[in-house]
């Protein structure tokens, strides 16, 4: 009777975390800007800032000093980096993802 429980229990939660989200964002659907950020750009741009080039972070202020006003230009970004950053191709990043960080960062970095 316990194991069949406890049984119960992990499946109860398993069931939960596809609801909430890893296993969607597999699927293409609910793709997470912030969670995305995290995982890909957050190493070198922690909270928005640039551990690598100083004078390149990701503020409004420095974005459209430096020529980047939309959510297009920031996906042309990881697409064709400058110096000293990664570069994300539509293999690593797709464009889905892509425009999902692009968006996170306009509107979370001012
Ligand atoms: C290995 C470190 C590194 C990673 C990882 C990285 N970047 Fe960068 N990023 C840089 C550097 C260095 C620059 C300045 C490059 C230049 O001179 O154009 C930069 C510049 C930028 C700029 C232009 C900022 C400005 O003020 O002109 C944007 C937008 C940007 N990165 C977005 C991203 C996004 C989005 C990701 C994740 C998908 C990412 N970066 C991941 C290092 C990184």
């Amino acid at each position: 009777m316990k194991k069949a429980v406890t049984l119960g229990a992990v499946l109860l939660s398993i069931s939960a975390l596809s609801v909430n989200g890893y296993c969607d964002v597999k699927k293409g659907q609910k793709i997470n800007g912030a969670t995305e950020f995290q995982e890909h750009c957050a190493s070198c741009h922690p909270k928005g800032g640039n551990i690598v080039n100083a004078k390149k972070p990701l503020n409004k202020k420095a974005l459209n000093a430096n020529g980047i006003r939309t959510a297009k230009d920031i996906v042309a970004k990881m697409r064709n980096p400058g110096p000293g950053m990664t570069k994300f191709d539509e293999k690593s990043v797709p464009t889905v993802e892509a425009n999902a960080i692009a968006e996170y960062i306009l509107k979370t970095f001012k």
